[in-house]
């Protein structure tokens, strides 16, 4: 049986989201325009700067005597009527502590806006916040798998759902503002916000982010299903030259605009409305100071005319730790002339009164503050918040329902990745007895990750307690009584493992759960990216034992597990699946759900290895190095319970010429006897080129699901665009030459003839 799949895939398209799904250009309307105006000639200084100021919500909460925030959460009345009644303050954020009801939401969000349309010129407040795997504050919410397992479901539906339905939550809880989607392109192994991103392939990033940007937007982000989203964080923040969150990133320009900046220029072509800044410096610039990256490459060349804010705290450390501000009020002018239109102050008026006084000191122009302002205004006007500052509770039914969380299920059991499969022990049968043993098993904390309930998600097991660890979604499956737990290990150091070992000779299979509790940002920090010898202990101990050990990763970034790769009998790549990530993963192992996930990153064999996919040739190594590129799992790996077979790999012709289309099809069987879901990845190869070119490069993929027996041809379109690269001018281009095209184990070579170079955008730089 032989269908013809219709999905043409433009390379550098969606074609797979339907029409409905794409976002309308979010154009400036003239109406819009006019009432920005009219309001900006009303305002004085001070109201504009109060626009520009964001304030975390600890400033506008109750505290004890000592400070404290009070539980459970007030807001100080006070402190508010002071913030935006004396000082104008126009946007809050965050969470003080811990995630609150919708109702408790409400009161925070009514209480806000009431007080801010008794100001004169009654400019609803905007409120943001880090919804960005569903909405993470929020109780009983869906929680999605983090960034990094949707990006390994290579399927942009699924994150354009997530999209949808974190936005309609995100307004239940009354707030019009999501920090998501993260578009840095995870180049360091090693970052702890790898777990953030779609991974560290550009393409691949640039596609799920544009989806779930149009699944939070919507059609009209004034809609009350809908809100702005925050692309950030701009720019270069994936590639810390230590691996450490926030450390200095050296990124020549041709680097920057060959692999980071493609997900942002996507994401303004998308109508993402906000922009969030790296906090890091690149080359010794921070971009919070680099006025090349925030106005002449963003404002100038990708056209951005939305607000960008700035990353906590972040101006301030322009004096106080990049020491290139010698003042903290030299910080404030030095950001807001670089482009930065709102400050994350968050807890004092420090920006307010700084940026008033430089303005007045003709060190900051107004115009410069118009400009921010105005942008601000707009999206206040296009989020509706003029028209309807709170939404109405009664709106939103499917909070948290049923179906939203069979989303997250299927977005999980698409993303969860079988990575070695001994002699086809998976599935496991049902009727045998295991124990389930290690650090990641019986804890949300692995399950969910940071961002979860609070900042560095390290309450997820009260707040998300009853949601299933993988220990509690095994012994669901198979039942209780066939179940035997043992932590084994703590995450760092071993703990009864004898008694674990006593356990494990008396089942058959040990399904052993390793990886990382949670975190974020430089609390996640390592200096080591081997997983910890007390896992590897405890890994040991088990095959020691002669039971088969089905290693499970949990984790938000690839930890060296090399010495134990080989020793196991299977291995699945859980990532951080989110709340009902633990049921996809049981369904996965005893069988009920064909795996379908593929790595979104290289993992490493070894932690001073650290290459993508997209390596140089010189890093492959000649046939006499053992030390050329040679992963433990390449980006793009991932096995099913059935086989898929490539064939018939074909080019409509065997030369592409200016400005053509090449139609590459190929062929996908299901030679195995299960229905399976296959992700059929495009590669790309410039054979010779000015700049030495990269190994291979991503350049489409689509996702398809086959019947046993069945074959599909799957249809790309290759276009000029899609094998060009940035020349040492930085400029986009096309060079003459040999390609090859790569899908599956089939390759094809073709030729590429003009006469000039192809140079697609605006200024020929994008
Ligand atoms: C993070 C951002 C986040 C912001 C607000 C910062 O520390 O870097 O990603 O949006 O906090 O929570």
């Amino acid at each position: 049986m032989k269908k013809q799949l219709l999905l043409t895939l433009a390379l550098t398209g969606l074609g797979i989201l339907s029409a409905n799904a794409q976002t309308k250009k979010i154009s400036s309307s003239k109406s819009i325009d006019e009432k920005v105006n009219t309001l900006l000639s009303k305002m004085t200084l001070e109201e504009k700067v109060g626009q520009m100021t964001n304030l975390t919500l600890d400033a506008i909460s109750k505290t004890d005597a000592s400070g404290k925030i009070l539980e459970p959460h007030e807001i100080d009345e006070q402190k508010l009527k002071e913030k935006i009644l004396k000082y104008h303050i126009g946007s809050f954020q965050n969470v003080a502590g811990h995630a609150y009801s919708r109702e408790h939401w409400y009161q925070i969000i009514s209480a806000m806006q009431r007080v801010a349309l008794q100001d004169r010129l009654k400019i609803p407040a905007l409120y943001g916040i880090d919804a960005i795997h569903g909405v993470t504050y929020t109780l009983g919410s869906t929680l999605f798998p983090q960034e990094i397992a949707m990006a390994a479901t290579f399927n942009p539906t699924l994150a354009y759902q997530e999209g949808e339905i974190s936005a309609y939550e995100t307004r239940a809880s009354y707030i019009p503002w999501n920090f998501s989607p993260v578009l840095d392109v995870a180049k360091n192994q090693v970052w702890p916000r790898i777990y953030e991103t779609f991974g560290e392939d550009p393409y691949l990033v640039k596609t799920m982010g544009a989806a779930i940007i149009k699944g939070y937007q919507g059609n009209n982000v004034g809609d009350k299903y809908h809100v702005t989203s925050t692309m950030k964080h701009f720019l270069g923040y994936g590639d810390p030259l230590s691996g450490k969150d926030r450390t200095p990133a050296w990124i020549p320009d041709r680097y920057m605009r060959e692999y980071f900046l493609p997900p942002f220029i996507e994401a303004v072509k998308s109508g993402s409305r906000t922009l969030m800044v790296n906090s890091s410096e690149i080359n010794g610039v921070p971009v919070h100071a680099s006025k090349y990256l925030l106005t002449d490459v963003l404002r100038k060349e990708l056209k951005f005319n939305g607000i960008v804010i700035s990353d906590w705290m972040d101006v301030r450390y322009l004096h106080t730790r990049h020491h290139v501000a010698a003042t903290e009020k030299d910080a404030v002018a030095l950001a807001v002339n670089a482009g930065i239109d709102m400050c994350i102050v968050p807890y004092d008026y420090t920006f307010y009164n700084y940026l008033i006084q430089s303005v007045r000191e003709g060190k900051v122009p107004m115009s410069r503050i118009n400009e921010s302002v105005r942008r601000i205004l707009h999206v206040k006007y296009e989020l509706g918040l003029f028209d309807h500052p709170v939404g109405n509770p009664d709106d939103y039914p499917k909070f948290g329902s049923n179906e939203f969380k069979a989303v997250s299920y299927k977005a999980a059991a698409e993303a969860i990745t079988l990575l070695k499969n001994d002699n086809n022990i998976l599935p496991l049968k049902k009727n045998i007895k295991v124990l389930v043993t290690g650090p990641a098993a019986n804890t949300m904390r692995s399950i969910d990750g940071g961002w979860s309930y609070t900042w560095q998600g390290d309450q997820d097991d009260q707040y998300a307690a009853d949601k299933n660890t993988i220990l509690k979604a095994i012994q669901q499956k198979i039942g209780k009584e066939n179940v035997t737990y043992e932590a084994g290990s703590g995450f760092d150091s071993l703990q009864d493992v004898n008694t674990a070992v006593e356990a494990a000779k008396k089942v058959d299979a040990v399904v052993l759960c390793l990886g990382e509790s949670s975190y974020t940002e430089n609390v996640g920090n390592i200096d080591d990216l081997d997983l910890p010898a007390a896992q590897i202990d405890l890994a040991k101990q088990m095959v020691k034992t002669g039971r088969p050990v089905i290693l499970v990763m949990a984790e938000g970034r690839p930890r060296i597990i090399t010495s134990i790769a080989n020793l196991s009998a299977a291995t699945v790549m859980a990532y951080i699946p989110g709340n009902e990530g633990a049921n996809a993963l049981a369904d996965i192992l005893f069988g009920d759900v064909n795996p379908s996930g593929k790595l979104p990153f290289t993992y490493p064999r070894h932690a001073n290895a650290l290459v993508n996919y997209y390596r140089k040739n010189i890093e492959n190594g000649n046939p006499d190095d053992s030390h050329g590129y040679n992963p433990l799992y390449e980006f793009g790996y991932g096995l099913s319970y059935t086989a898929f077979k490539y064939s018939n790999l074909h080019l409509s012709k065997p030369d592409m010429r200016d400005n053509e289309m090449l139609t590459v099809t190929v062929d996908v069987t299901n030679i195995g006897s299960r229905k399976g879901k296959e992700a059929v990845l495009l590669y790309t190869s410039e054979l010779y080129a000015s700049i030495t070119p990269d190994t291979k490069r991503l350049r489409a993929f689509n996702k398809i699901s086959l019947q046993p027996g069945e074959t599909k041809t799957v249809t790309f379109k290759l276009n000029t665009k899609d094998i060009s690269f940035i020349n040492d001018l930085s400029q986009r281009v096309t060079e003459p030459g040999k390609f090859k095209v790569q899908i599956g184990d089939q390759t094809h070579d073709f030729d590429y003839r003009t006469s000039t170079h192809y140079q697609p955008d605006t200024n020929g730089k994008l």
